[in-house]
């Protein structure tokens, strides 16, 4: 169990359909676009609370890692520093922006073993599974939180591990009266998506989740899932 369930708020709105699909992916392209301008002003601001993440994979040289919503490659170094030369960093973003930024950094190190794929992670399939992967502040703003748990999870081999960090509303305490503001802010900000809650879909999806850390009086939080071993 990653969070209490009580966070969410109920709402009464139908399932959401292939054009909420469509629209929510199109507004997360719009906004993330806009942001890959600036991120790099913030994007040192999680980077220990990242790295105590990517220690939980306990990632071997020439693993072959997932990342679903890089951004501009945030995690690219420390990964990439973990597997070595030959193992291999495969990063999805729906974001034009946010790769060419992810491009320039990879081009920059001369990372031979790092490529980048622009595609919604809701969906995309790969032909070889990978040892590890990893989501950071990524999960809860994409269209279909469970389904992109899916899809990590199958893109997985048995055994192997996700590490993800991510944001919420405040879970407990009486700061709780402010989280119908922050949730209209992280919807303005992230293209947050308010339907979904991440902490239950990867309970649903993965043989085991834990949720592993907390910060920020618990609006930000780790989580590590696993795969159960072939038996
Ligand atoms: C807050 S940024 C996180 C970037 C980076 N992982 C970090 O830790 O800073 C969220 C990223 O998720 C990406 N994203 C949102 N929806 C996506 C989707 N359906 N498929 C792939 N990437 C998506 C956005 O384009 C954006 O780059």
């Amino acid at each position: 169990m990653v969070t209490d369930r009580r966070d969410r708020t109920p709402t009464a709105d139908p399932p959401a359909t292939d054009d909420d699909h469509a629209d929510h992916l199109e507004r997360s392209r719009t906004v993330w676009d806009r942001w890959s301008d600036w991120y790099g002003m913030s994007e040192k601001d999680f980077e220990p609370i990242r790295e105590a993440a990517i220690d939980r994979l306990d990632l071997q040289r020439g693993d072959r890692v997932l990342e679903i919503g890089c951004g501009p490659g945030v995690n690219f170094e420390r990964v990439r520093r973990d597997i070595g030369a030959e193992g291999e960093l495969v990063a999805v973003d729906y974001s034009p922006g946010m790769l060419e930024n992810a491009r320039e950094r990879i081009e920059a190190h001369g990372w031979e073993n790092v490529r980048v794929l622009r595609a919604d992670a809701t969906t995309v399939e790969f032909d070889e599974p990978f040892d590890a992967a990893l989501a950071t502040l990524s999960l809860s703003v994409m269209p279909d939180v469970r389904r992109a748990a899916e899809t990590v999870s199958q893109s997985l081999v048995p055994g192997a591990r996700l590490a993800v960090v991510d944001v919420r509303p405040f879970p407990s305490g009486p700061a709780r009266v402010l989280n119908p503001f922050v949730r209209r802010f992280l919807r303005w900000y992230a293209n947050w998506n308010p339907d979904d809650d991440v902490a239950e879909s990867l309970d649903d999806v993965f043989d085991t989740c834990e949720l592993v850390d907390t910060h920020f009086l618990g609006t930000a939080y780790t989580a590590v899932c696993g795969k159960r071993d072939a038996a």
